[in-house]
């Protein structure tokens, strides 16, 4: 079984804008963001903390009230739902049933049995006794934790903890499943099992996932598309091939970094961007057969995306860029993207900037790097 993405939109923001009040002080968390994330796909949104984040899923699923601007999910627009009487409260209620949520910190009742906290959306949806019980265990199964339906959650490791996270936001049979740094809490081996975990319910259950990180690792994982937050608005989204193909985007920078200087003089560095069919064909020997020349590769960073090699490799030619006009053409016409490097910033730099385009990603420790860092 695998999921296909489709075109269809499963969430669209509008301008969606918030504006939180505290202590007579107005903070912009959202600026206007436009999202689209389509049926079946793993969609991460990343940036810095305080980029927005956190606001943005809270207002995908209304915990918190937009400002302005519309949420629709699943064909359902939240925001008209939103604030207009009682009968309305009960749509949205309904809508949202249909969004499971994952935390960070797992959000979990102590005094509960994990079936017991899987049951709890059941039990506030009005299913019977008897079919919530066998519809927890059902869920447990799911996320391989059969044998703990009757322990407490004091009981279990963090990993298991956010299993009991992920089957209790699955109780709603939600379409949409939104993810909020729910691997942040845990060790590096434990998050690669929850990430295959969500990336396995995406495959089985066709199920949208839209989840939140700062970890470039993560998009990296599980994500088909993903979108780079800054200052409450969106500054780059797409698929990661579509990422990929855009010349200077940091986030294919950060996704897929090269980097290797040039070992000589009169060499010429070039970095080549594979996607799509060209990732498929051999064109680096053909080039080196072609032209009769020796090709290093200094540097590569190559992933398999939905079956197919994408990813970035600096590669160096003998000579000047002027005697390598025709093979770097080559290179254009296999349908490939081709950025010559600056050789006086190869000369100083272990990393450095095509000289087509400024690349924040590879010119300078990136904006992600550099909040890590302070
Ligand atoms: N309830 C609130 N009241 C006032 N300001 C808030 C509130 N929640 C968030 N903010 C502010 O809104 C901005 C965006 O916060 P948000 O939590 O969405 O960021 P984030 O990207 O999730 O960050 P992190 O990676 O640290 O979780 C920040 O400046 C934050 O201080
Ligand atoms: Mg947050």
């Amino acid at each position: 079984m695998h999921s296909t993405v489709t075109d269809n939109p499963v969430i669209t923001t509008k301008g969606l804008t918030k504006v939180y009040e505290s202590r007579g002080r107005q903070v912009t968390a959202l600026d206007g963001v436009d999202l689209h994330v389509r049926e079946g796909e793993v969609f991460g949104v990343i940036g810095q903390s305080g980029a927005g984040k956190s606001s943005l899923i809270r207002c995908v699923n209304l915990l918190e009230r937009p400002t302005s601007g519309t949420v629709t999910v699943d064909g359902t627009d939240l925001t008209a739902l939103a604030g207009r009487g009682r009968r309305a409260g009960r749509d949205l209620r309904r809508a949202r049933s249909r969004i499971g949520m994952v935390f960070q910190h797992f959000n979990l009742l102590s005094s509960r049995t994990v079936q017991d906290n899987v049951e709890l959306p059941l039990e506030i949806l009005g299913v019977s006794g008897a079919e919530r019980a066998r519809r927890a265990l059902e869920l447990l199964d799911l996320v391989g934790l059969a044998d703990k339906a009757k322990a407490y959650p004091g009981q279990l490791s963090g990993g298991q903890k956010q299993r009991v996270g992920i089957a209790r936001a699955l109780a709603g049979e939600p379409r949409v499943l939104l993810s909020d740094e729910a691997t942040s809490a845990l060790d590096p081996e434990t998050t690669r099992s929850i990430l295959q975990l969500l990336r396995d319910l995406n495959r089985q259950l066709g199920l949208t996932v839209l989840l939140i990180t700062h970890e470039m690792d993560v998009v990296k994982t599980v994500c088909d598309s993903a979108a780079l937050m800054r200052s409450g608005r969106v500054v780059e989204s797409g698929t990661v091939a579509e990422l990929l193909a855009t010349p200077g985007s940091e986030l294919a920078g950060e996704l897929f970094p090269v980097s290797g200087q040039a070992t000589g003089p009169d060499r010429t560095v070039v970095d080549v961007t594979f996607h799509g069919e060209a990732a498929t064909q051999p064109v680096i020997s053909q080039l080196a057969r072609t032209y009769n020349i020796d090709i290093s590769i200094l540097g590569a960073a190559m992933d398999s995306v939905g079956g197919k090699q994408i990813g970035r490799m600096r590669i160096e030619l003998p000579g000047r860029y002027e005697e390598n006009v025709v093979p770097v053409g080559f290179l254009r016409e296999q349908g490939l993207q081709v950025a010559v490097v600056d050789p006086a910033a190869t000369n100083t730099a272990t990393t450095a900037a095509p000289t087509t385009v400024p690349t924040p990603g590879t010119a300078s420790p990136s904006p992600l790097a550099k909040e890590a860092a302070k």
